[in-house]
């Protein structure tokens, strides 16, 4: 298997902060597939959502995913709250997901310094209501696919990583 961290789990978990932490801490680099999306198609993840439609975003996050398995190593990958759909992902490193409930993603989100900028760039995020029944549907499918469950609620983020670092040895 491929030494990369995959890290999956719902919009707003945490991912790419826990990414950057972790990069930092451990000295390795970190990717997220939304930014090699994002600079591959030249657009925003919410302008590809809004111009060529989900099923466009979710064709390029297989690409992605394609590139990761054939060229990439040693490395942390934060995925967008979808990834853990495409085909090949065990493929690709060993898969850790941040999970927490929803009620205290919204939370984290809703009262972000940012709240607005972090809200409004995630289409699937546009109503709650929406968003909770897609947490719902995803659940059992983000534990299913991974290797390594971490808990995040309400746990700082030096011992986040802490976990992640002694749990997956890459
Ligand atoms: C999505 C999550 C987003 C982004 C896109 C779709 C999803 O990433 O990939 O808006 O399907 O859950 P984050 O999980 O980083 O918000």
């Amino acid at each position: 298997m491929k030494k990369n961290i995959i890290l999956i789990g719902f919009m707003g978990v945490g991912k790419g902060t826990t990414a950057r932490a972790y990069a930092q801490k451990y000295n390795c680099f970190n990717i997220d597939t939304d930014d090699l999306i994002e600079s591959k198609e030249n657009q925003k993840v919410k302008d590809i959502f809004a111009e060529k439609g989900e099923s466009y975003f979710r064709n390029c996050e297989q690409l992605c995913a394609d590139w990761i398995e054939a060229s990439v190593e040693n490395s942390f990958v934060s995925c967008g709250g979808g990834f853990y759909n495409v085909s090949n992902l065990k493929q690709l490193g060993t898969v850790v997901l941040l999970d927490a409930s929803y009620d205290w993603i919204f939370n984290r989100l809703s009262t972000a310094d940012n709240a607005k900028s972090k809200l409004k760039k995630r289409p699937l995020f546009a109503e709650p209501k929406k968003a909770k029944k897609l947490y719902k549907e995803r659940e059992k499918a983000y534990m299913k696919v991974a290797d390594v469950i971490i808990d995040v609620e309400n746990k700082s983020m030096k011992s986040i990583i802490k976990e992640i670092h002694k749990k997956v040895k890459v």
